[in-house]
């Protein structure tokens, strides 16, 4: 009896915290769905939930969130769509005051922005600069990545580095092409979480996601609380992470 009410009262361990976690926020056009609404409105819940998720890993000493907004697959989406996420993203980065006020959240935009438009770009440079110098939690948005194309990239910039002499052959070891990646700066991805029932990466954090644990829930991302966190790290914080030992 002890030991059932033990687990219903399970606390996370403050020593074993994911240190940088991935989320693939997906679900938002289902939830939407189910309450006759159109996905645009699915995709504003969904960026309302993680800016509470955010908050809350921030309280508990995550270190850094990178969260999957937009894929490189996703500009197969009906253009209306397109156009609704888009819009939806510069409105979140550009109104970064209000949205992460006394949050501490030092926020990153991550993947290739090249085919962006300059109104985005420019919200980029301003939610990163106004957040630079916070010292919480680091909050990666990839936004038009794919984690081949994060590996094509590095991959691009080894052999441009090769060539101008700055790195032999022998220099290119799996550290220096983590050093390549657009998660350079952050710790290593304990954790990656997909909401909404679906089993795979998606192209999400292909390089970073060698040893990383995973949690699958069929919650819709919108719907996902500062509960399901909880236990996706208590769910963590079970797991044996051996890396190939004994
Ligand atoms: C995830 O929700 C958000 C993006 C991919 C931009 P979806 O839009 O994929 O929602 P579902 O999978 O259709 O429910
Ligand atoms: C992955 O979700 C991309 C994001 C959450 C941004 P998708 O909904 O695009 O993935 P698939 O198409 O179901 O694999
Ligand atoms: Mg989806």
């Amino acid at each position: 009896m002890f030991f059932k009410k033990k687990q219903a009262n399970a606390t996370i361990d403050p020593n074993n915290i994911p240190a940088h976690i991935g989320i693939i926020m997906d679900g938002n056009g289902r939830w939407a769905a189910k309450r006759g609404l159109p996905r645009s409105a699915g995709h504003r819940a969904g960026a309302e939930t993680l800016k509470r998720i955010v908050k809350y890993c921030n309280k508990i000493g995550v270190k850094s969130i990178t969260a999957y907004a937009f894929s490189t697959e996703n500009w197969n989406r009906p253009q209306k769509e397109v156009d609704a996420l888009m819009e939806l993203l510069y409105t979140y980065l550009q109104q970064v005051e209000e949205q992460f006020a006394g949050t501490n959240v030092i926020l990153k935009v991550i993947g290739d922005r090249t085919p962006l438009s300059d109104k985005i770009k420019d919200a980029i440079l301003y939610a990163e600069e106004y957040t630079k110098d916070n010292t919480g939690i680091v909050l990666n948005v990839a936004l038009n990545y794919g984690g081949r194309a994060e590996i094509v990239e590095a991959t691009k910039l080894a052999v441009a580095n090769f060539k101008n002499g700055s790195v032999t052959e022998e220099d290119i070891t799996e550290d220096y092409m983590s050093s390549l990646m657009y998660t350079k700066d952050v710790p290593e991805v304990d954790l990656i979480i997909r909401p909404s029932g679906e089993l795979r990466l998606s192209n999400f954090l292909l390089w970073q996601a060698a040893y990383a644990e995973f949690w699958f829930d069929d919650i819709n991302w919108p719907d996902f609380s500062e509960k399901d966190m909880e236990r996706a790290i208590l769910a963590y914080q079970k797991r044996n992470r051996r890396f190939g030992k004994v």
